[in-house]
């Protein structure tokens, strides 16, 4: 309240006047945007149709299209000052952008569509007035309720979405009927806090909230008819599959296994792989065991290197020269990592004469060591 009654003064301080001020919207409609440019215009011209009365602004968050949809919006922008654009560079996701879009926003409400007009934004009057009513927190679209539905998905892709449906449902106890869904309006006073806690990739967005809120949110639902894509394509694709069940993990383990970490482990076990096929290719060329040894070695980190460079740590990725130092840096840390796990079965070895406690156990140290130090030192996420 104190910060309410000294804002005036504040503003007189600045030097803007009373009168010259106008008020801020009440809703932003935060748009994620990748290779939308076809879309964004007729999306603009649909929510002035529809959310006429209300004192709105769309923010698209754009990571850098190479179609120009940062271009396309900021064209738009120069002569209708409720769309904003917000252009992310060498990065990418869904999620995070849209914490990003939020976190720009002001207005007391805020609103998460898609680009493509698959979610229908005739719906978004009534999501606010349900807001405003204060009975509730966060109104969900949903196509998974009475009034709802997902018609316009291919058979797959309508069978993914149910199976993702019915596991997050299951895992998380979330009791949404849509918690896949993309569609949504949160208070921003109940967003803000939870922000830092959500994972910026992949497309789960609002399963994440709810998750991390623990229960704290009032949630209401709004039926709606998901629409097909006006231009371009889907970009949910593998790796977004991934970095759902990789979220479903990391929230169900409280944190301790993230994303990251099991990318690390799938890549160090396909690394496996490398190590022994490269040791055959070596043996059979003609050297001797220990040389054949440390080349399939070599290979292997250099090819894991690789791998977490574009997969694990995609979001830090090294480039140019830095590829250099990075590998480098890489191989003391397996090197070091390959010692610590050695040191640690030999000495619960000499405890526990089981083998194969004692070599688990080695590995999983190895593996923790090496995630740690790379995740520090060589890709160095703070
Ligand atoms: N900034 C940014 N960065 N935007 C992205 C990215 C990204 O990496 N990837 C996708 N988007 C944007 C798209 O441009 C689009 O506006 C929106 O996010 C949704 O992406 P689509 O590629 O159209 O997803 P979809 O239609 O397959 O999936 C939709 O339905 C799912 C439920 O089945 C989305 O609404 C999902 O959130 C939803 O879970
Ligand atoms: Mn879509």
């Amino acid at each position: 309240m104190s910060q309410l009654v000294s804002l005036p003064s504040r503003l007189t301080e600045v030097g803007l006047r009373p009168e010259t001020r106008t008020g801020g919207p009440e809703l932003s409609v935060v748009v994620p945007t990748f290779r939308e440019a076809g879309n964004v215009a007729a999306l603009v011209e649909k929510l002035d149709a529809a959310l006429q009365g209300c004192a709105w602004e769309v923010v698209f968050v754009d990571d850098d299209s190479p179609d120009g949809t940062a271009d396309v919006v900021k064209e738009i922008a120069l002569s209708d000052s409720r769309v904003r654009c917000l252009r992310r560079v060498s990065r990418r996701g869904l999620a995070g952008a849209c914490i990003e879009g939020i976190l720009s926003s002001s207005a007391p409400y805020v609103a998460v569509m898609d680009a493509d007009l698959q979610h229908d934004e005739t719906v978004l009057p009534r999501m606010l007035s349900t807001l405003k009513s204060g009975d509730s927190d966060l109104v969900v679209g949903t196509r998974y309720a009475h009034g709802g539905s997902a018609d316009a998905f291919s058979k797959t892709r309508g069978a993914a979405s149910r199976l993702a449906t019915w596991l997050s449902r299951t895992l998380t106890g979330v009791k949404l009927s849509d918690p896949m869904s993309g569609f949504f309006m949160i208070r921003r006073e109940a967003f803000d806090p939870l922000a830092a806690s959500l994972f910026p990739q992949g497309f789960k967005i609002l399963l994440d909230i709810v998750i991390t809120a623990k229960g704290t949110l009032r949630i209401a639902e709004e039926p709606y008819v998901f629409g097909a894509r006006l231009h371009g394509e889907s970009k949910l694709d593998t790796r977004v599959a991934m970095d759902f069940l990789g979220l479903l993990l990391a929230k169900l383990s409280g944190g301790a296994v993230t994303p990251r970490f099991l990318s690390f482990i799938l890549v160090g076990t396909l690394g496996l792989g490398v190590h022994l096929a490269a040791l055959d290719a070596a043996l059979t060329s003609g050297l001797s065991f220990t040389p054949a040894y440390v080349i399939g070695a070599l290979v292997a980190m250099t090819s894991n290197f690789l791998f977490n460079n574009a997969l694990t740590y995609r979001d830090k990725r090294i480039k140019g020269l830095g590829m250099i130092t990075g590998l480098l840096g890489f191989y003391l840390v397996s090197a070091v990592g390959l010692l610590t796990g050695v040191g640690t079965a030999s000495w619960l070895y000499a405890y526990q004469p089981v083998w194969w406690l004692a070599g688990f156990a080695g590995a999983v140290m190895g593996a923790v060591w090496n995630y740690s130090m790379s995740t520090l030192f060589v890709w160095r996420v703070k």
